[in-house]
């Protein structure tokens, strides 16, 4: 994969259907709207309680989407053989709480090495790169390495909170939080990066707050729903793509 690419999450779109338990509106055609926008990856989130995403909705974008597809999904069972016939081009694998929103802090691979190794082969022996979705930890990145992943998804929630202390909140750290933990997803990135790991990050990206995480050195992927589709309201989904894709590809270091 070249540098710099957008996975455009549209587990949203789903959610608005399941509001309603209804055929409108469809992912599918989310897909379709996301690619003439610009996106380099699909990115959707089969959860255990199949809250959003269904599995109609995974076979269909298998067999439509053209540009890579990658899959979130848990560790559990069900899900690995899941993603073992489905064949996505990458799976993410996620930590994943009945009872949470969104996913809420990266999967501890420090604490549970032999079972992401055995999902990690698991997946690989059917053509599936995976990457995992860890805390911006340097344990973390070594476990991810030690587990035989082939990239990792740095959680940039933490990063992105911040931001929003910094924009909104009451300036306790004095607008300086966005920037402290910046400096903690770049050290992370670094040592991804030396380890041979193929580095891509998401979680509370925005159009205001994507840029600094783009122009990280060896950023590769960045996975962005809620804001993408967010915007998609008011401007239509193909342009709220094409402007995020603008974003990431104009970022420069600060
Ligand atoms: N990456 C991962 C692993 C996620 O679980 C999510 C949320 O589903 C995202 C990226 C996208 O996060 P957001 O919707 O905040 O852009």
């Amino acid at each position: 994969m070249s540098m710099r690419q957008l996975g455009v999450n549209i587990d949203h779109v789903a959610t608005v259907r399941q509001a309603r338990r209804t055929i409108e509106p469809d992912p599918v055609w989310a897909a379709v709207e996301a690619e003439l926008g610009g996106a380099d990856q699909i990115t959707v989130h089969l959860r255990e309680d199949r809250r959003h995403i269904q599995d109609r909705d995974l076979h269909l974008l298998k067999q439509t989407v053209t540009v890579r597809l990658n899959l979130e999904c848990s560790l559990q069972t069900e899900m690995l053989e899941i993603a073992c016939q489905v064949r996505p081009e990458q799976v993410c694998l996620v930590p994943e709480k009945r009872e949470e929103v969104t996913t809420e802090g990266g999967l501890d691979i420090v604490r549970q090495q032999q079972r992401v190794a055995a999902a990690v082969r698991q997946l690989n022996d059917h053509g599936i790169e995976v990457s995992l979705f860890i805390d911006p930890s340097l344990e973390q990145v070594q476990a991810s390495c030690d587990v035989g992943a082939q990239a990792v998804e740095l959680h940039t929630g933490t990063y992105a909170n911040a931001w929003l202390d910094d924009k909104v909140g009451l300036g306790a750290r004095q607008g300086q939080a966005a920037a402290t933990e910046l400096q903690v997803v770049r050290l992370a990135s670094q040592k991804v990066r030396e380890l041979g790991l193929r580095l891509n990050a998401g979680h509370g990206l925005n159009y205001r707050n994507v840029q600094p995480i783009a122009a990280i050195p060896g950023m590769e992927e960045l996975n962005i729903g809620h804001s993408i589709i967010s915007r998609a309201i008011f401007s239509g989904l193909r342009q709220a793509v094409a402007d995020m894709k603008s974003l990431i590809l104009a970022a420069t270091e600060a």
